[in-house]
């Protein structure tokens, strides 16, 4: 194992144990991958994160041949097929937030509450419909919802959340945790107003330069 996938695996442990730091996530309901190779890396099945070591990390190439002391998480099909439908995703980290997880019971997507919600990539965060886990079924639901979209819910399961990197997954499952929030919120209020899709596209625009904090990036 070179440095490099050892801290790749390593990174995969750390965003785990994060997940439930952040509130994210409880016990072992989550499950996290990176591309790597000709496949990808991810965390095992039904392991506390608190006792993972890097090689405990499984390894399954594209056709799904696994390389590891332990079983992948129960949820490789829809990480794996992720990974195959969208190129530019990297990182995917899956997890049970409790209001992502409230919203996607009542099988509701999460509309455009707020002007945050293009940050997973267009007007509304989909909900998956609901299939067993584990299964292909269910991984089509992922793959399908996610269209145009770097986030979903899951019927009475829970989220998932890609990034071209595991920094930017994590920060997005956070994101979405919170814009669940607020939306259960607005729910205990009333049907909440939504903005416009033509605004969501007007923050899409100003959001690919939010972050250049350099006068020379914005020129
Ligand atoms: P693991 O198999 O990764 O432990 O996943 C459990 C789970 O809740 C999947 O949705």
């Amino acid at each position: 194992m070179t440095a490099t996938e050892t801290e790749q695996r390593q990174a995969i442990i750390d965003a785990c144990l994060k997940m439930n730091a952040l509130g994210i996530n409880q016990g072992t309901s989550g499950n996290v991958s990176l591309r790597h190779e000709d496949g990808m890396l991810i965390s095992p099945t039904s392991t506390p994160y608190e006792q993972l070591a890097p090689e405990d990390i499984v390894f399954m190439a594209w056709d799904g041949v696994v390389d590891g002391r332990l079983q992948p998480s129960s949820e490789w099909r829809f990480h794996l097929d992720i990974f195959k439908a969208r190129p530019e995703v990297n990182a995917v980290v899956h997890a049970h937030p409790n209001y992502c997880t409230t919203i996607a019971i009542m099988g509701k997507k999460i509309p455009a509450i707020h002007y945050m919600i293009a940050v997973a990539g267009g007007s509304d965060i989909r909900c998956a419909p609901y299939a067993t886990f584990g299964t292909a079924e269910l991984s089509a639901n992922a793959v399908q919802a996610l269209q145009d979209r770097k986030a979903c819910l899951l019927e009475h399961h829970g989220m998932i959340a890609t990034g071209a990197s595991l920094d930017k997954a994590m920060w997005l499952a956070v994101e979405v945790e919170a814009l669940a929030r607020q939306y259960h919120g607005c729910l205990q209020i009333g049907e909440p107003p939504l903005l416009s899709e033509e605004e969501i596209e007007n923050v899409i625009k100003r959001m690919a330069t939010y972050g250049h904090r350099d006068k020379a990036d914005a020129a």
